[in-house]
């Protein structure tokens, strides 16, 4: 009898420790953590617009927009208080929900989709405009290139490897989120590129506070 308990409990113990050792392996997805993080009644990175897009606002195509990774929407509702028909791409629920409250806010409409942007179809000659804000992802600029229509334009603003000089608590730490010097410049050699900058700016957005060195970009798609 005594025995059999022994067993028992061993074999409890045992379960118990391969669950738990098995719940440590598992990793966290981009997903769960993007929630996590945005999982808070303020706006992680503000309500108002990266300054670059508002400074460019005048000379982008008008049109149908799409704003890639938004986050809370503050690019996202800003294009649309501006006219365009925009729709906005993140793989954050919560952020999604984020943005629509803002849109409300701001008495504008956003097509906001729950979506990972490593398999959404960008699809051919969509777009007036794309932009892409504070999220990298290589692989993802010749479907941009595609997503454009002709004349169409893509504004981009991200941190670059020399943020990592910088120390800054904020920002990516890993070399596949930053980009390097020219990478840009030579996946949209065939558009016409209406500006490049590679600087380092002071940055008060949300958690983004601080010192960054980042690269801008606008490049438009030739005309057919
Ligand atoms: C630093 S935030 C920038 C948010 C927004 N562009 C802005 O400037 O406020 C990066 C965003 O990328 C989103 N993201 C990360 N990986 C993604 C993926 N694979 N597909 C879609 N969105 C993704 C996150 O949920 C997050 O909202």
């Amino acid at each position: 009898m005594k025995t059999t308990w022994v067993i028992i409990i061993a074999m409890l113990l045992l379960t118990g420790g391969l669950v738990l050792a098995q719940q440590q392996r598992e990793p966290i997805s981009d997903k769960q953590r993007w929630d996590g993080r945005y999982d808070r009644e303020t706006y992680v990175y503000g309500k108002e617009p990266v300054a670059f897009l508002k400074e460019k606002l005048d000379r982008l195509k008008k049109g149908k927009a799409l704003v890639l990774a938004m986050g809370e929407g503050r690019n996202a509702v800003y294009l649309a208080q501006h006219g365009f028909d925009v729709t906005g791409v993140d793989i954050s629920s919560v952020a999604i929900e984020k943005c629509k409250r803002l849109a409300d806010e701001r008495g504008v409409q956003v097509n906001a989709v729950v979506a990972d942007l490593t398999d959404y179809d960008l699809g051919s000659e969509q777009y007036d405009l794309i932009t892409n804000f504070y999220f990298y992802d290589k692989s993802l600029l010749p479907k941009v290139k595609e997503a454009l229509k002709p004349e169409g334009m893509f504004i981009f603003e991200q941190f670059s490897m020399d943020h990592l000089k910088l120390a800054q608590r904020f920002g990516p730490k890993t070399a596949k989120y930053l980009v390097k010097p020219k990478e840009l410049l030579e996946v949209f050699q065939s558009t016409r590129i209406l500006y490049y900058e590679d600087t380092v700016i002071e940055l008060e957005e949300g958690m983004h506070k601080g010192a960054a060195a980042i690269i801008r970009l606008i490049v438009q798609k030739p005309a057919e």
